[in-house]
């Protein structure tokens, strides 16, 4: 039997962010261009490969998976992958099988994704405002990305809110983003946005360092630190007069890539050891290659062993992006 992973660090890797489509129904500012061209859909893993490479990495430890995308709920027939890897929670071998969501979708799946032991959901969601979402995600609609929020938590799921921190516009949102959260029991996590993919936008213009933010928010909210409780990259804090917990993900002004225990799958079957790697090692060649596990195992160990120390990325005025890739490659 193969190894535990960890990597040439010493750090031992748990997360995987399992990527099904690069695919989405909304087209966020932050994200990508609204002209973006996706993959041709005989490129991406089918279910089968996508639950042999996620179960062979189970078998090296991994014991958190994230399906992402792109918008996961896009791909079809999505719900057989969530039921089959649940097999992997009744075995305990996997801790958490969750997603994170734009939401579009979610009143639909909500229930299903439930039954198939999903227990937590991120939906990513910038503002409460029906006109500023419109604009932020260019087709998106509030209500129903409302709706499908309260669908995820009518089914039972614990779901957390992310937004994506831009200046202009999340100063304004915050105290409500915070009232909507906590209010309904929700966590809420802002990001610091990255320079991934083309924008139509500068996105030094967009870029709001959450230190700025948290200084402005301190004005109103008292904000006492916790501990990490997620296995992901959010640093929390209390807000005592609602009792909800904020994370921050601060990959741009406080790189938290020393605790770094996470590799991504794009829905290619790539995998990257760090959101900042430019090839990536190609997993489906392996998995089409051998029936054995054998040698997807040698492919995953090289790569691991290859992972970074962390990402450099920078946002310039002007600047290009630090990776032509979009999140929505690898869904975060
Ligand atoms: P929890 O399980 O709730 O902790 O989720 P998570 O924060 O790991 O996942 P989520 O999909 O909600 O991630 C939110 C965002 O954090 C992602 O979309 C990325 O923008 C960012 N992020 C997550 N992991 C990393 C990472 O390893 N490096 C960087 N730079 N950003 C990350
Ligand atoms: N920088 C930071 N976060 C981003 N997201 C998408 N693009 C970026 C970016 N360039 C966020 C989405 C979603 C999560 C998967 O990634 O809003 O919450
Ligand atoms: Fe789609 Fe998420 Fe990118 Fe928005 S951020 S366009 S919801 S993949």
């Amino acid at each position: 039997m193969s190894a535990f992973l960890t990597d040439g660090y010493g750090r031992a890797i748990r997360y995987l962010r399992l990527s099904v489509t690069d695919r989405c129904d909304l087209r966020c500012v932050y994200c990508m261009t609204d002209d973006v061209v996706f993959l041709p859909r005989h490129e991406l893993l089918s279910f089968e490969e996508l639950d042999r490479l996620a179960s062979a990495l189970i078998g090296r430890g991994v014991d958190k998976i994230r399906i992402t995308g792109g918008e996961p709920l896009l791909r079809k027939d999505i719900l057989q992958l969530f039921q089959g890897l649940s097999r992997h929670l009744a075995s305990g071998a996997l801790r958490e099988l969750t997603l994170t969501t734009n939401g579009t979708r979610l009143a639909r799946f909500a229930p299903d994704l439930a039954a198939a032991g999903v227990r937590r959901v991120n939906v990513s969601l910038d503002t409460l405002d029906p006109a500023r979402y419109a604009a932020i995600t260019r087709h998106g609609d509030l209500a129903g990305t409302l709706a499908g929020i309260a669908a995820a938590q009518a089914a039972g799921l614990k779901v957390k809110l992310n937004a994506v921190a831009l200046r202009g516009v999340t100063e304004r949102e915050i105290d409500g983003l915070i009232a909507f959260a906590h209010g309904r029991g929700m966590d809420l996590t802002l990001i610091e946005t990255m320079p991934l993919g083309h924008l139509d936008v500068d996105r030094a213009d967009q870029y709001l360092p959450l230190g700025d933010l948290r200084r402005r928010m301190a004005k109103r909210w008292t904000l006492i630190d916790v501990d990490d409780r997620t296995g992901g990259p959010a640093r929390y804090a209390r807000v005592r007069e609602t009792g909800g917990l904020i994370g921050f993900i601060t990959p741009m002004s406080h790189n938290f890539c020393e605790s770094c225990n996470r590799i991504r799958v794009s829905a290619t079957g790539r995998l990257y050891t760090c959101l900042g790697e430019r090839g990536g090692a190609d997993l489906r060649a392996a998995l089409r290659g051998s029936e054995s596990d054998d040698t997807l195992n040698a492919a995953i160990d090289r790569a691991i062993l290859r992972k970074p120390k962390g990402h450099d990325f920078a946002i310039r005025r002007h600047g290009e992006p630090a990776l032509e890739r979009p999140m929505s490659v690898l869904g975060g």
